[in-house]
């Protein structure tokens, strides 16, 4: 069986692709750019271009594809990605029996269209990534040993990627998820200023916060690049987290059969970036 995986280069489509290499599964990996993904995919992936946003890119990557991890958007700085959902019906109609979706912040008219294709489906609905903390805190971490950040207490129940794409691969591969719309949260609700602490311990070093004012942070966000909808989201998400995101739920663990990853543990296992 062959697996199209979108966002392949991406935070979680990396992590899906090594995952179903690792099981032995034939992974068909979409990018724009085949010479970027050569050098951060596993040798043993098809690599395939094609644009999300441009339907007609996709026959070729389509054919003879059994099942798909389809990603809708990208919130990268600059990212302009919003997946036609003509996609989902050329997918139906190329045979893929079964789709798992990586949901963006709500469902959209791609998710509907999955909803109402025929095939198998799956949502995949994360909280905050603690991969985040990469693009984030990592370099003030590394330079300074300090993060500067907004509210230190404003909470989160952020969820390690590799666990988002354990549980899109089980989906992928395993029985009983057709129709399920999976909300996947970390195992413990921390603060800012907690998550930090959380870093330091899983690291083995000290790292300070300093608490930035709204304006400040507003000016880091658009030095990063981001634009004026991300940065509103971004003050919106420190001063009024929704609910969904600091409640800790069981999902990863009753999917996967072990819990789910802590910060401390992420951490330690990014120390290279961090130190
Ligand atoms: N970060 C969070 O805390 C968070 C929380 C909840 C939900 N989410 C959702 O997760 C999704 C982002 O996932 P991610 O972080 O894994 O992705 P990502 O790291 O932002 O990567 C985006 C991927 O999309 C691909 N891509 C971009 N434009 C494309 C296009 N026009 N056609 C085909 N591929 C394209 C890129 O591949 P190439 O450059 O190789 O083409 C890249 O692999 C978003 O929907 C976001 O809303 C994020």
């Amino acid at each position: 069986m062959t697996i199209l995986v979108t966002g392949a280069t991406g935070t979680v489509g990396r992590h899906v692709t090594e995952q179903l290499v690792r099981r032995g599964i034939a992974v068909r990996a979409l990018t724009r750019n085949s010479e970027r993904a050569r050098t951060v995919l596993p040798a043993e992936a098809e690599i395939v271009v094609g644009d999300l946003m441009r339907p007609d890119t996709l026959r070729e990557a389509l054919r003879g594809v059994e099942a798909m991890f389809l990603i809708v958007s990208s919130d990268q700085p600059r990212a302009d990605l919003n997946t036609d959902p003509r996609v989902v019906a050329m997918a139906a109609e190329a045979g893929v029996k079964r789709v798992v979706v990586l949901v963006g912040f709500e469902e959209g008219p791609v998710e509907q269209a999955v909803r109402e294709s025929g095939m198998e489906w799956t949502l995949v609905k994360p909280v905050e990534f603690m991969a985040n903390v990469l693009d984030d805190w990592a370099a003030s971490i590394r330079e300074e040993g300090v993060v500067r950040e907004l509210n230190g207490n404003a909470p989160s129940a952020r969820v390690h990627e590799g666990d988002i794409a354990a549980v899109a691969v089980e989906a992928l591969l395993g029985d009983g998820h057709h129709g399920q719309s999976y909300v996947l949260t970390g195992p413990e609700v921390l603060t800012r200023v907690e998550a930090v602490e959380a870093i330091a311990r899983g690291i083995g070093k000290d790292i300070r916060f300093e608490e930035l004012t709204e304006e400040e942070a507003r000016r880091k966000w658009r030095d990063q690049g981001y634009d004026e909808e991300s940065v509103e989201f971004f003050v919106q998400m420190a001063f009024q987290p929704p609910a969904s995101g600091h409640t800790v739920l069981p999902t990863v663990e009753r999917v996967l059969g072990r819990p789910a990853r802590t910060l401390a543990e992420w951490a330690a296992e990014h120390r290279h970036f961090l130190l």
